[in-house]
């Protein structure tokens, strides 16, 4: 599902975030990756994304190569992916269901398929009650569902979630990381970065990936 060989990544301004990352995830693993502030664990699930492209080395996700001249497969890889990013959470002015239903708007549903989809997948966030508010009345724990439920409901083999506990308190972090590892499953593999070591350390069968100055300095758990 994730083949990483010798990747490196350097953004434009000379910063090297990821430095030979080597990292092999197959289907429905739950990982999760921690390390200190700066470490590149956003840059590791921008590479995923194919937000960003290595400078060096090979990263291969669901099967795609992830490099600038195949921009248009990647786009195509996307739809498989569901993403819970900060920095594109929920949009302002537009209700929880609106917001779900923007996940699935290319996908060439009908209004009414696109309704029901969105509502079932507020309702596996445990936020259907609330479909019809306007997300800037929503805690931000909500809007963290919102988001979580507009990443699912294109049934994505890959799920990336970064920092998705950030702002919250411990039980809202603790029912966010439970909500996000029980949408593994054969298919399904979760990617969560986290820097909450102390929520995530009695989880069984997951892998764990510690990163340190773009580098991976300690791997371990999974399912085999
Ligand atoms: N677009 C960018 N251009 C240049 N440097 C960047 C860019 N994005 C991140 N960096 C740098 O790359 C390094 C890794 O950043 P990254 O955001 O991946 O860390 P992180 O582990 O996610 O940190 P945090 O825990 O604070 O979210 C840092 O030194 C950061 O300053
Ligand atoms: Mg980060």
């Amino acid at each position: 599902m994730i083949r990483i060989k010798g990747a490196t990544l350097t953004y434009k301004d000379g910063t090297t975030a990821l430095k030979d990352i080597n990292l092999n995830i197959g289907a429905g693993e739950l990982v999760y990756i921690t390390g200190p502030s700066g470490s590149g664990k956003t840059s590791l699930l921008k590479l995923l994304m194919g937000v960003e492209y290595p400078s060096e080395g090979e990263v291969l996700v669901l099967g795609q190569k992830i490099a600038k001249e195949e921009k248009r497969r990647i786009r195509r890889l996307r739809r498989n992916i569901g993403p819970v990013f900060q920095d594109f959470r929920v949009i302002k002015g537009r209700t929880a269901l609106e917001n779900v239903m923007m996940g699935v708007r290319f996908l060439g549903f009908s209004p009414k398929k696109m309704k029901s989809e969105s509502l079932n997948a507020l309702e596996k966030v445990g936020l259907k009650h609330k479909y019809s508010s306007l997300v800037e009345n929503l805690s931000w724990g909500e809007c963290q569902r919102v988001a979580i439920a507009r990443a699912i409901i294109r049934k994505p083999a890959l799920i990336l979630a970064d920092e998705p506990t950030g702002n919250l308190d411990l039980d809202n972090a603790v029912s966010i990381l439970e909500l996000l590892s029980s949408l593994r499953d054969d298919k399904t593999s979760v990617l969560i970065t986290t820097h909450a070591t102390h929520l995530i350390d009695n989880q069984k069968d997951a892998v764990f990936i510690r990163i340190n100055g773009g580098r991976i300095t300690m791997e371990q758990g999974g399912r085999a």
